[in-house]
């Protein structure tokens, strides 16, 4: 008997191991995307996905400010970022899966399944290269504490599929835009072409993430006859927790449709003046 797309969101969300949920997120991916090409695509379905995903018991969570702090100069301060970011990854996994039957409810065009499905399919491949960097320094996913709160944009939206939207791809996968090139040019510095490799990797693929947020989130605008500008300030008020930080990435945040007025009115400082 085939799944349908839930059931296999669920089975990925329900999977703690880091390196099997991301073999199954890619193996659903790529059985929904051939059927899709073949025109006999696997139905949506309904599932119930749990509140918290299934996660392995190494890494140990800790409240971001017990996560010790270490400086990028050395080669320990480059696996404890590099293991930050498969924790990020990972996270991501499970937030693009979760998506699809937290909010199956809501009929939406095949053509936003796609985008979590391929969006979470990167997600696997971004968490396999930095496991991959990790263990060709000697340490792995699970060797560090990392942060407790990630899935707290997921908990917080548990019903609002606009205030996910807001929050996950156009707030906090925005964010990643503006950091990583400085990342990349840490590990430059430093001679770890592996990890620019695929740093690289990763902020070429995250640009369509943010994409698919703002299509999608301009979509449902769309269909409410809202203003997407209000709307967005008044979700990311009310559930993203603090101010924008800038400096912004402008260029690949304009490739991802999220254009100025949309994220400088959040920040805690003016933009500068541009004319
Ligand atoms: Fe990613
Ligand atoms: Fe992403």
């Amino acid at each position: 008997m085939t799944m349908t797309l839930c059931e296999m969101a669920v089975d990925v969300l329900t999977t703690a191991d880091g390196r099997q949920k991301t073999a199954k997120s890619r193996d659903y991916a790529a059985q929904w995307i051939a059927a899709r090409e073949t025109d006999t695509p696997i139905p949506v379905g309904r599932a119930d996905p749990p509140l918290r995903p299934a996660r392995p018991d190494q890494p140990e969570l800790l409240n971001p400010r017990d996560v010790p702090k270490r400086k990028p100069g050395s080669p320990q301060g480059r696996i404890a970022l590099l293991h930050a970011v498969a924790h990020i990854e990972l996270n991501a996994v499970d937030l693009h899966w979760d998506i699809i039957p937290r909010f199956a409810a809501t009929p939406m065009p095949a053509g936003f399944y796609d985008d979590w499905v391929r969006a979470a399919d990167d997600e696997s491949k971004h968490f396999n290269l930095m496991c991959d960097c990790l263990e060709e320094m000697d340490s792995f996913y699970g060797a560090l504490p990392a942060h407790a709160g990630m899935w707290r944009a997921a908990e917080d939206t548990v019903d609002d599929l606009m205030g996910r939207l807001a929050v996950v791809p156009m707030v906090l996968e925005a964010r990643g835009l503006d950091v990583t090139p400085g990342m990349i040019g840490i590990f430059r510095k430093a001679g770890v072409t592996s990890a620019v490799a695929a740093l690289e990797t990763i902020y070429s693929e995250e640009v369509s993430h943010v994409a698919y947020g703002s299509k999608w989130f301009h979509f449902l605008c769309g269909r409410h006859d809202t203003d997407p500008i209000v709307v967005f300030h008044d979700l990311v008020r009310r559930y993203f927790k603090g101010a924008l930080k800038p400096p912004f990435n402008d260029e690949k945040r304009a490739e991802a449709g999220l254009p100025p007025d949309f994220y400088w009115p959040l920040a805690d400082q003016t933009p500068p003046r541009t004319r």
